[in-house]
């Protein structure tokens, strides 16, 4: 009956039952102590940084913008009222910056080494930063579920099993606090006026920017581009450098991979501008061929826009060899992180990326704020995309001289509160370590495809040897809507439809799947909740 039969070797029990202990059960302060030492528990919210934007990024003449810093504290403190209230282990000032005001600067939370952690958590503490005193301990997935309150919730009478990630994660009460306290404390419009509570909006908002460049490994905060998604972020480069520097019988090449949102502008753009569109294909198991991608590059190749990690089937691409080999040939580089930079550190520069994208919404933080980064040098040739406040050096009738990146790509109000909330989930991923998230991630996936491949007659979607995240299948005798709404019933979230991926499904001669998706927050018992539910529906298939 059991069709999981072809394990590798190193996928047996005590192998498992050895990474397991390795990772998530070592003895206290042993594994913490180590990424100490190598310097990965420090937050990327380096508390000491200058934050470099070179341009003013104000139309009203503002005496703080005269040395080219975003202007933090222009008129008081630059500290929140809300942020002072959380007590001393709150986002206290770490002192000795005088002449300095940036609070998200001077702030070093009190979870990172060397900062005693606010004693007991009181309340508002321990909610907005006490990230269940995770760090300098082995992962402990009981203490991460308990930051996040939705999954106490019952749906038809059982837990909330949450197995819906890749479409959207949930929020810890730290990305929801910090939004709560941003609205009650702190909002302002940003960078364009000389009043308290603009400075501490704009302190928030280009704090979480500096958030973002340190996750992404970027050179510079002016890399990056708050937007409202991957889906707009892709958007972006079509229609500003797409429409810009692509002409008649260029070639743009995507996989068969990918994300509508990552076949559709190319195809618009594609359509209007006479380029031509190519596709990198795949094995039966979802991993891309290599060999026939080198064959698609040439002179004429101006873009390979690429997934990191596939949503459809989990598959992580080697983006590095993509974009090396897409450079020899002189053209740019867009990854589409929507379903990576939740599952493993991402370097930017280490990948040589020309763009990179991502959904707040993917990585714990709200809906409607995403990011597009880019090399600064490529922002600064790429004209703008929208036009309006704030993105201007200069107006008149005859002219507008644009600002840098990246205010040059942000025309108009931005969602800062929102941005503020992707600051806080970054802040919070980053205190347990994405490389901590990544190997108990990789477990857990290991654990779920060794129980899938035993339920008889499920065909699992997508078995390349590097997998993050997704488990998409199909049963044998039922829909896949007949088994999303069987999980339904037991609580159980899994999605199931084409994924917004309709070619890398009919590749494998289908229209659907169901698509249940890990984040570290869950288990081995959701995982056992989702198998016994399939087991259930074959007994009583079986049954007749
Ligand atoms: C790989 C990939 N790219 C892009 C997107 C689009 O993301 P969003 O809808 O948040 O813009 C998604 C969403 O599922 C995705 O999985």
């Amino acid at each position: 009956m059991s069709t999981g039969t072809e394990q590798p070797e190193w996928l047996n029990e005590r192998a498992l039952e050895q990474l397991a202990n390795q990772y998530f059960k070592a003895l206290p302060g042993e594994e913490g102590v180590r990424q100490k030492e190598e310097g990965r528990l420090v937050s990327p919210a380096g508390p000491r940084e200058v934050f470099d934007i070179k341009d003013p990024q104000s139309s009203l003449p503002d005496p703080h913008f005269a040395d080219g810093r975003v202007p933090a504290s222009v008129a008081g403190s630059g500290r929140s009222p809300g942020l002072q209230e959380v007590g001393s282990g709150g986002m206290a000032r770490s002192g000795g910056t005088a002449g300095q005001a940036y609070y998200f600067m001077d702030f070093v939370a009190p979870w990172l080494p060397g900062k005693k952690e606010a004693a007991g958590g009181t309340g508002l503490t321990a909610g907005v930063n006490g990230l269940s005193g995770l760090v300098q301990q082995p992962f402990d997935v009981n203490a991460v579920r308990g930051d996040f309150p939705i999954l106490k919730e019952l749906v038809n009478g059982r837990p909330l099993v949450w197995l819906d990630n890749a479409a959207t994660t949930q929020k810890p009460q730290q990305v929801i606090d910090r939004i709560s306290q941003f609205y009650r404390h702190e909002n302002s419009n940003v960078h364009r006026a000389a009043h308290e509570l603009a400075a501490r909006a704009t302190d928030a908002y280009e704090g979480a920017r500096k958030k973002v460049q340190n996750f992404l490994g970027a050179g510079s905060a002016n890399e990056i581009v708050f937007v409202r998604g991957a889906t707009e972020a892709i958007n972006l480069v079509a229609k500003s450098w797409g429409e810009q520097y692509l002409g008649a019988g260029d070639e743009i090449i995507v996989s068969h991979l990918e994300h509508h949102a990552n076949i559709v502008p190319w195809q618009q753009l594609a359509e209007r501008k006479g380029c031509r569109l190519r596709v990198i294909p795949v094995d039966d198991r979802g991993q891309l061929l290599m060999d026939e991608y080198a064959k698609l590059l040439g002179p004429k190749t101006r873009l390979v826009s690429i997934t990191q990690v596939s949503n459809a089937l989990g598959t992580i691409t080697p983006v590095r060899e993509i974009g090396a080999m897409a450079h020899a040939v002189g053209a740019k580089v867009l990854v589409d992180g929507a379903q990576s930079v939740s599952h493993m550190p991402v370097d930017v520069r280490a990948m040589d990326a020309d763009w990179f994208v991502l959904s707040g919404h993917k990585l714990f933080a709200p809906t409607g704020i995403g990011v597009l980064y880019g090399k600064e040098a490529l922002l600064n040739e790429t004209q703008p995309w929208q036009g309006g406040g704030n993105m201007i050096k200069d107006v008149t009738f005859e002219h507008t001289q644009y600002q840098n990146a990246p205010v040059r790509l942000e025309a108009g109000t931005g969602n800062i509160a929102d941005a503020v909330g992707l600051g806080a989930a970054i802040d919070y991923v980053s205190a347990i370590g994405m490389d901590r998230i990544e190997a108990y991630e990789h477990y857990l996936l290991d654990y779920a495809t060794r129980l899938l491949k035993e339920v008889p007659g499920l065909r699992l979607i997508g078995t390349a040897d590097r997998k993050a995240s997704v488990l998409s299948f199909v049963l044998d005798g039922f829909t896949n809507d007949q088994v999303g709404q069987a999980l339904n019933k037991e609580g159980i979230a899994v999605r199931t439809g084409h994924h917004c991926a309709q070619p890398i499904l009919r590749r494998y001669g289908l229209e659907s799947t169901v698509r249940p998706s890990l984040a570290f927050y869950n288990t081995c018992a959701d995982v056992d909740a989702l198998v016994s539910v399939l087991w259930r529906l074959k007994r009583w298939a079986a049954r007749g």
